[in-house]
């Protein structure tokens, strides 16, 4: 159990002067005993550079690593007793699945029995559901037998810090998300702080306690997935977050009495002031739907903007449809309920709590107002709702 600090982490590669790359900038995250923390991010943002700071294979250029108020910057990576899983599991090939598990703990200097060991085999092994596959070498296993034989070889050891790298990446979506439910629920019975890295934002909610948002080397934003969501520090955050993207339109904003007046292209409408908690000292913003908040109007009246569409394409998802369209504003994206009579060229009126509504900053991005989940949100939705 480990109480993690980062304290103002950078790691500069090459010369700073010259044409050094900045990988990681500034970064500070605390994690606590047990919490599991997912980096998200695209694709060089500093994900795996921050995970080797932390593992001890690479050294910080400024600020400290603290391991229980403890700076580990100068402990090599053997000594910090962590445990790392990555994509490429690297297994013993020509070792059993019992030796493979058995082989962190054949190497220490812990005292342990040869019965102890296989005690602790057999235990692990029947935690993953591997129990019988303990006589398989790996060429005999499956791509997720491999990874949770990984796993295993992890969590046998019992370190102070599990650290995991993409571990999930070279397996195909269904064992992926069975897999991350396993490692969620494996991680919460052993209890030992995490740190994983991936570039999917689905599984980083799925899995996450708390997600640190990355983009070139620096933190957006660290929060609980729905924090994340609801409340993206913003539009990086709100953008790289949600599936399928937010629908983003340029507005302006005007001020009345006791709300505001939102302006997009063909359509306008109000925001209540107790909405909205940010001062908004500018009148050029980005409005944000999220494809799920959208309702057809002709089965909800919610005071929202309403907009024309023209149906493009209609993708069925289950109950729902993923709809593309073309409104004045722009193209639109909508997932709703209700879709057994469209399809393309039909026009669609969609509209959206103002509850719902995220706002911008056009010029600093940043948010302004975000998704408000609170009850008096859906009680408002449900009242004025009409049946046609
Ligand atoms: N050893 C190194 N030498 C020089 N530059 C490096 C080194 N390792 C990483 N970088 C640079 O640091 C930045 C961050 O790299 P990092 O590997 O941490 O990204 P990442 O978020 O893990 O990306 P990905 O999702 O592609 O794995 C990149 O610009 C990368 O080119
Ligand atoms: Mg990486």
């Amino acid at each position: 159990m480990t109480h993690l600090e980062l304290n103002s982490v950078t790691k500069t590669f090459g010369d700073p002067n010259k044409d050094g790359v900045v990988a990681v900038n500034n970064l500070t995250i605390d994690v606590a005993d047990g919490e599991f923390l997912v980096l998200l991010g695209p694709s060089g943002c500093g994900k795996t550079t921050t995970l080797r700071m932390i593992g001890g294979l690479e050294e910080p250029t400024e600020g400290e690593v603290k391991f229980d108020g403890t700076v580990v910057n100068d402990v090599k990576a053997r000594n910090r007793d962590i445990a790392m899983v990555f994509q490429d599991f690297a297994l013993y090939p020509h070792m059993t699945v019992r030796e493979n598990l058995a082989f962190g703990l054949r190497r220490e200097d812990n005292g342990m029995t040869d019965d102890d060991i296989e005690e602790h085999v057999v235990e692990t092994a029947e935690m993953l559901e591997i129990e019988d596959l303990l006589n398989n070498k790996p060429a005999q296993l499956s791509g997720g037998q491999k990874q949770r034989v990984a796993l295993g070889r992890a969590i046998i050891r019992e370190p102070r810090l599990f650290l995991f790298d993409e571990p999930l990446a070279n397996l195909d979506a269904q064992l992926r998300k069975t897999m991350r439910t396993e490692i969620d629920e494996l991680q919460s019975k052993v209890g030992i702080t995490s740190a994983y890295v991936t570039h999917n934002q689905e599984e980083a909610m799925t899995i996450a306690d708390k997600i640190a948002v990355l983009n070139a080397g620096e933190l957006q934003q660290l929060g609980a997935p729905d924090q994340v969501f609801n409340e993206p520090a913003n539009l990086f955050v709100a953008q790289f977050v949600g599936s399928p993207n937010m629908n983003l339109f340029e507005a302006t904003i005007g001020e009345t009495e006791d709300s505001f007046r939102v302006e997009l292209d063909g359509s306008s409408f109000d925001l209540p002031k107790r909405l909205v908690d940010a001062e908004i000292t500018t009148d050029e913003v980005l409005v944000g739907f999220r494809p799920q908040d959208f309702y057809q109007t002709r089965r909800r009246a919610l005071d929202g903007p309403e907009l024309d569409t023209e149906v493009r394409v209609v993708e069925p998802v289950g109950t729902e449809a993923i709809v593309h369209g073309d409104s004045a504003p722009g193209d639109v994206t909508a997932k709703i309920g209700g879709f057994h009579d469209l399809s393309s060229g039909k026009q669609l009126s969609l509209t959206i709590a103002p509850e719902h509504v995220y706002l911008f900053d056009a010029r600093t991005e940043e948010l302004l107002k975000g998704r408000l989940v609170a009850e008096r949100a859906d009680d408002e939705a449900s009242a004025s709702e009409v049946e046609v």
